[in-house]
């Protein structure tokens, strides 16, 4: 998630609950001797047999390949610019999971060519490059880098909601979707690019390699919710330029303010178009600077302002603010980038909430006519703080949700044939020729809006997860 907004905003939520070595239920902070003596003896124990619900007790994070898969990610500092090593580990943990790995270089101007940068891209062995479904994310993170720290119900550090909580769900997603006989081999695609952060520019790498696909699902957060799409972007910097004078003697200069206040008045009472998925297009004047001293006519004054589009194209908005700015005397409008149209995302899924989210993603830099998704675990409120978080039951949820929306995508494409039989023995649906994925027949609408009736989603893990204390 992208965010071009303060970060102090985001720095809110409570305190990390953190147990340091060994995971205790209920909160108990342990003596360091005693915490010393059962994390070596919890290190004697992984070395024989235990059943595997001990196990699941004394270390749920290990034992669950979701939460460690989770944790590996959030361990590895990968801040914008520096995402080799999280790419290496995921080339390695898909390779060992027969997923077939490709890295794919990007290289950006913004960033020393000392420093490597990939691309993840990665299809099941036996399946194919040019898979009708991709799921995808990003490897980056905002700085600065923040340490995984393991708590009872929540998990902390860099990435832990943004958006190594998507990859992470995605990718067990995937393993299941596919140890589960849901989709066959060449049914999917998994993506986890570098750079979201910043420019985009691991997404619009993917350009130059002519692939497609029919569907793309995005991986950001949204609270588990569907969204229906995001708001475009347009910031722009007016400067103006006057002449310094004595403040005594206002017309031996020219003061810039003046032209700024005319700008800056229109441009608060511009009506800008709304639209009902999206709502209204805001446009807030973040930064103004103007002048030196109360006793001086300023002779320079500044200004940047940032618009997030809910309707139109940022070219219609633009054509709004220039037309407005253009009879405003000694003013000068600079566009920046980036810049985006609003994004509206698919959200024919059943059995979802939906939200409008009002950050960028990588979505407008991924070119093609594919169908669009957005969908993830966690909050936008803590994405970017410094006490970034995500709730180990929002990453198992996600699981769930990420399996439902790829049925759910292979059911619009499915041609039921009418078998009377064979829809009693809750068989089989017949795909298009295209697709040539077997699933099964999918579960009742009202099924779907509980969200809870899936019967192959058992939970693998148990774990105790008392009320953290406050
Ligand atoms: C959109 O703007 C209108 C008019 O200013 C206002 O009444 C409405 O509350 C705004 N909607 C949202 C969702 O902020």
């Amino acid at each position: 998630m992208r965010l071009h907004t303060s970060p102090s905003l985001l720095a809110l939520s409570a305190a990390p609950l953190v147990v340091n070595s060994l995971q205790l239920p209920f909160g108990i902070q342990l003596p360091a001797v005693i915490d010393s003596r059962l994390t070596s003896l919890k290190s004697s124990i992984s070395q024989i047999q235990v059943p595997s619900f001990i196990n699941k007790i004394i270390d749920p994070t290990g034992s669950s390949p979701l939460l460690s898969l989770h944790r590996d990610l959030v361990a590895i500092p990968s801040v914008t610019g520096d995402e080799e090593k999280v790419a290496k580990f995921l080339e390695k943990y898909l390779t060992s999971k027969n997923f077939h790995v490709e890295l794919i270089p990007v290289e950006s101007p913004e960033y020393p060519s000392s420093k490597k940068r990939y691309n993840v891209f990665a299809y099941p062995e036996g399946g194919s490059k040019s898979a009708p479904i991709l799921l995808t994310s990003h490897i980056d993170t905002v700085p600065p880098f923040l340490p995984f720290k393991d708590g009872l119900r929540t998990v902390y550090g860099r990435g832990s909601c943004d958006a190594k909580a998507s990859v992470a769900s995605q990718i067990i997603a995937v393993e299941e979707l596919l140890s589960q006989k849901h989709i066959t081999e060449d049914t999917i695609s998994l993506l986890f690019v570098v750079g979201e952060e910043t420019t985009g520019d691991g997404m619009r790498h993917i350009n130059t390699l002519n692939m497609k696909w029919e569907a793309v699902v995005f991986g950001e957060p949204t609270e588990l919710k569907l969204a229906v799409g995001h708001k475009g972007l347009a910031m722009l910097e007016v400067e103006a330029k006057g002449k310094a004078s004595h403040s005594g003697y206002p017309s031996l200069g020219v003061n810039a303010n003046s032209h700024m206040i005319n700008a800056l008045y229109k441009l608060d009472h511009l009506h800008l178009p709304s639209s009902d998925l999206l709502g209204n297009t805001t446009l807030n004047v973040g930064i103004m600077n103007g002048g030196v001293a109360a006793n001086v006519i300023p002779a320079f004054a500044r200004a940047e302002i940032a618009i997030r589009i809910a309707a139109k194209t940022f070219k219609e908005v633009k054509d709004i603010v220039d037309g407005a700015l253009k009879d405003v005397e000694g003013i000068e409008a600079t566009w920046k980038k980036p810049y985006y149209d609003p994004v509206f995302c698919d959200h024919d899924i059943e059995g979802f909430e939906t939200i409008a989210t009002s950050y960028g993603t990588d979505i407008p830099n991924l070119n093609g006519d594919h169908k669009k998704y957005l969908y993830g675990p966690g909050s936008i409120l803590v994405a970017h703080g410094d006490n970034e978080k995500i709730d180990k039951s929002d990453l198992y949820e996600a699981v769930k949700g990420y399996k439902r929306i790829v049925k759910g995508i292979l059911n619009a494409k499915a041609v039921v044939v009418h078998d009377p039989a064979k829809e009693e023995a809750a068989a089989a649906v017949v795909v298009e020729e295209v697709v040539q994925v077997k699933i099964d027949v999918p579960e009742a609408p009202a099924n779907k809006a509980e969200g809870k009736n899936d019967k192959e989603e058992h939970v693998e893990y148990v774990t105790i997860l008392p009320v953290d204390t406050p």
